[in-house]
């Protein structure tokens, strides 16, 4: 028989599971901002006005096609100008200045769902319009520049091939850990229960860092397909937000925003740095396998291993797009970005 070609990459299902997505940090976006973006295989726009309010739009401009994001940008007060005729368009997407004519009301810019939480811009992405099913919280830990007790925030970003639901899958695909993740014994899954687009995921393992084993809590909660609140208790405290979008099929850019309690002043900046090259690790295990597996629909799984098709089936709900997906063979896996410390 024939083994598949990696080329031949699909999913038998569709690349963009609706759900809540973090599309920008909060600081990447200041007043008077106006960013380009590629999401789930379109061109957006993010900006922010002189309000400080933060809006998603389609890049492309209704007059004459212009994207929004280059060639000169505007806010003019809250409204956003369009570097080509300098048409501009209010926070609802109207168009109410024409400089050379009466404002065209037929012209009207297509605006995304957005909300900022966390220190995050998100959107709610769906297939068929469909409104969110739930909600994504405000977690105590990451609010404002300053929580009594805790770390500065720390943001990192990665960019890999896979589908999200891949990602998803491996956090509970239990026998990867000792080969990829240098950990010591197979994690002990204490709780994972799903209700309806939340889940929770509990489970300890033992960590190996710098050659010292620490025993490690971690407690997921899953909003959706692609925002999880994560909270790890082991040689320190950390909170933080794992958050998944793709950029187009088969792309995902993946980013954590995390703070850790604070221990004392000494050692604070070094847990932070040992925190983030953890994450670093064990991102740089997990993508050479990503970038280049296939997908199994019919996997052989053994004892054990039920977590894998527990989860699978809590994503299904996800999907209102049917279509199967192709995605296209990776090069490498150096497309890996890493962003900063704040
Ligand atoms: S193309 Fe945007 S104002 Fe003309
Ligand atoms: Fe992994």
């Amino acid at each position: 028989m024939h083994q598949e070609a990696r080329e031949e990459r699909t999913y038998p299902f569709g690349a963009y599971p609706n759900g809540w997505y973090v599309l920008a940090n909060s600081t990447e976006i200041k007043v008077g901002d106006v960013k380009p973006f590629h999401y789930f295989g379109k061109d957006v726009v993010i900006y922010r006005g002189r309000n400080h309010k933060a809006h998603i739009v389609d890049a492309y401009c209704p007059h004459l096609g212009a994207h929004l994001g280059h060639g000169g940008t505007g806010i003019v007060g809250n409204n956003l100008r369009c570097p080509f005729h300098h048409w501009q368009f209010d926070e609802s997407g109207k168009c109410v200045e024409v400089p050379y004519s009466e404002p065209q009301p037929k012209a009207c810019l297509t605006h995304w769902p957005m909300v900022e939480k966390n220190g995050q811009i998100l959107t709610y992405f769906s297939a068929d319009g469909s409104a969110p099913p739930c909600d994504v919280p405000e977690v105590p830990e990451l609010q404002g520049d300053k929580v009594k007790g805790w770390s500065p925030s720390h943001f990192s970003k990665f960019e890999y091939s896979a589908h999200v639901q891949e990602v998803v899958e491996n956090i509970v695909d239990l026998g990867h850990f000792i080969p990829i993740h240098n950990v010591e014994e197979i994690p002990k899954v204490e709780e994972l229960t799903f209700d309806g687009p939340r889940a929770t995921l509990r489970y300890t393992t033992k960590n190996k860092v710098l050659g010292k084993i620490f025993n490690a809590a971690l407690h997921l909660e899953y909003y959706g397909p692609s925002y999880t609140v994560v909270r790890v208790r082991s040689m320190t405290n950390v909170v933080l937000i794992a958050s998944m979008v793709p950029t187009s099929k088969g792309k995902v850019r993946h980013r954590f925003h995390f703070r850790m309690k604070n221990m004392n002043p000494l050692i604070n900046k070094i847990m932070l740095i040992i925190m983030a090259k953890q994450i670093e690790h064990d991102f740089l295990g997990d993508l050479p396998i990503w970038e280049h597996k296939i997908y199994r629909e019919h996997p052989k799984l053994c004892k054990n291993e039920g977590g894998i098709m527990k989860m699978r089936k809590w994503f299904k709900q996800f999907y209102t797009d049917t279509s199967k997906t192709e995605s296209k063979p990776v090069t490498n896996s150096k497309s890996i970005q890493l962003q900063e410390v704040r």
